[in-house]
Parts: structure tokens; sequence; C-alpha cells
């Protein structure tokens, strides 16, 4: 099965695909809850009865609702495509409750366009043989399958700790990708205050998770021996090794 990506995004898991997969398939749940949603790679790649997509990031919330409800208005805003830097910096600092089509094109925008999918700075790749711009017309003309896909799915704009509240069951999997341990790279990022909280609601679900973080102290002092340990070269999203090199360790915690 290829691995389904509307847009690169910091800290998607891209590269983990298959083994997330492994462990929802084994777990026999229907309801898949994506808790920490971003880019929304869990969903789009695994077959599940009820999908939930939930972020604290309403930009991100906007833009799945505009494409399950308004596809053909998103689609045609691609019509004026241009891929510029001005452009890019006219847009990042989009607002936090924009509801509009037009918000959620320039959300992705933002994302697609941005160095390493952290919606920062704009990014290019002169070395690329398919330019970016062109990239993003292949995806507009696949819009129509991504509205296929979520227009199925459920989509929240609730705390990590609400969500898990009021959707757990017996038949829950929560698949859980919270921001990494000391990094910013979102507009909504954790503190060990959300490591603690997340350990103390673990043990007491009634569903199945499976819990990704990256390795280090804290990390292994809150959550302890994971299921899984898993090394790689810092990755991009996309798949590429990143500019930095070096190794960094991602953690699996399942029930
Ligand atoms: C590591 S990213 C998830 C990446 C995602 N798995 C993917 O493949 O694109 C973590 C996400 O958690 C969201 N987030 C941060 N704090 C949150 C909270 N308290 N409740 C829910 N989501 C939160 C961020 O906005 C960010 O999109």
């Amino acid at each position: 099965m290829k691995t389904q990506s509307l847009f690169p995004y910091a800290g998607g898991k891209f590269y983990l695909m298959k083994e997330i997969r492994e462990v929802f398939e084994k777990s026999g749940k229907h309801v898949a809850v994506d808790v920490f949603g971003g880019s929304g790679k869990f969903l789009l790649n695994v077959e599940a009865r009820n999908k939930v997509y939930n972020d604290i990031d309403s930009r991100l919330v906007n833009l799945f609702n505009v494409i399950k409800e308004r596809p053909q208005e998103f689609r045609q805003r691609f019509e004026s495509f241009v891929y510029s830097r001005e452009l890019f910096e006219k847009y990042v600092d989009g607002p936090e409750t924009g509801k509009s089509v037009e918000d959620a094109f320039r959300t992705f925008y933002v994302f697609y366009c941005s160095f390493a999918g952290k919606g920062g700075t704009f990014g290019y790749n002169v070395m690329d043989r398919k330019s970016l711009g062109r990239k993003v017309i292949d995806v507009s003309t696949r819009l129509q399958d991504f509205h296929n896909e979520i227009q199925g799915w459920t989509i929240e704009h609730l705390d990590f700790r609400d969500l898990m509240k009021r959707y757990d069951s017996e038949d829950a999997f929560f698949y859980l990708d919270p921001p990494y341990f000391g990094k910013k790279f979102y507009r909504h990022n954790f503190t060990e205050k959300g490591f603690n909280d997340l350990a103390d609601i673990l043990p007491g679900l009634k569903g199945k998770y499976l819990l990704n973080i990256n390795k280090n102290e804290f990390t292994l002092d809150r959550f302890g021996k994971p299921s899984r340990e898993m090394e790689f070269k810092s990755f991009c999203d996309n798949g590429r090794v990143s500019g930095k090199r070096g190794s960094r360790a991602e953690l699996f915690y399942w029930n």
C-alpha cells in the first residue's frame, strides 16, 4: 500500500507508517482516533469503520473541514496557484480563527511550501527534479480522492485530555503522536505537564493506544521501557535525510 500524504508536516510519521499500521491492525479495533492529527497521515493510511481527526491548531482543523465540506471551491483556488516567497511570507502569519476556503488554502500553502513542513521558512530545492509548484498541482488533481476519504471523518478541535475522555471505549484505538519533547515546531507545543497528563491517562483507558515519542531521559523516565525502539538518521517528513545529520530514536508504546 502506497503511503498517502496531503502535505508535508514537521514530525509527520510518513517513514513510520508501515510499523504504525501493523500495530493498529493487530489491535482489531474499529474506531481510529488520531489525537494529535497534524497532517492526518495516520487516518489517510489505515482502514477503519470510523475515523476521528483531532488537533488543537484551528488552521489545520479548518483545512480538513474545508476539504470535507467545500471540495470544489478549495480545488478552484488552486487554479491561481503561484509558487512565491512573497506570498508565503504574506500567508505565514495566518489567523488562528479563520474559517474560510481562502484560510484553508493559505494553511495548505504555508505547510506545502515551507522548509521541512514546519510552516515557518520558505522552502526551495533547486536540486529536486520536480518543482514544488508542479507537485502542488499534482496534489490538487488528487483532491477529489482526498475529499472522498476525508468526508467520512469526524473532525474535532479539542485538547487531547478532553478528546480522549469523550472517545474512550472498548472499540477505540488512539494514535498518539504528541509534539516533540523540548522542540517548538508548532503553534501549540508541549511542556512536561502535557507528557505527565498523557502518562496519567494511559493506564485507565478502555481502548487500545499506540504512543510515539522521541527518546530522551525525561520521556524514558515518565513512560518507562518502550514496547519497541527504532533508531533513525534524522529525517524530514518526506523521508529524505534532513540537513542536520545524526541519529535519533523513536519510542513506541502500546497496550
Ligand atoms: C507531532 S505532531 C503530529 C503529526 C502527525 N502525526 C502527522 O503525521 O502529521 C503534534 C500535533 O499535536 C498538536 N497539539 C499540540 N498540543 C495539543 C493538544 N493539547 N491537544 C491536541 N493537539 C495538540 C499540534 O498542533 C501538532 O499538530
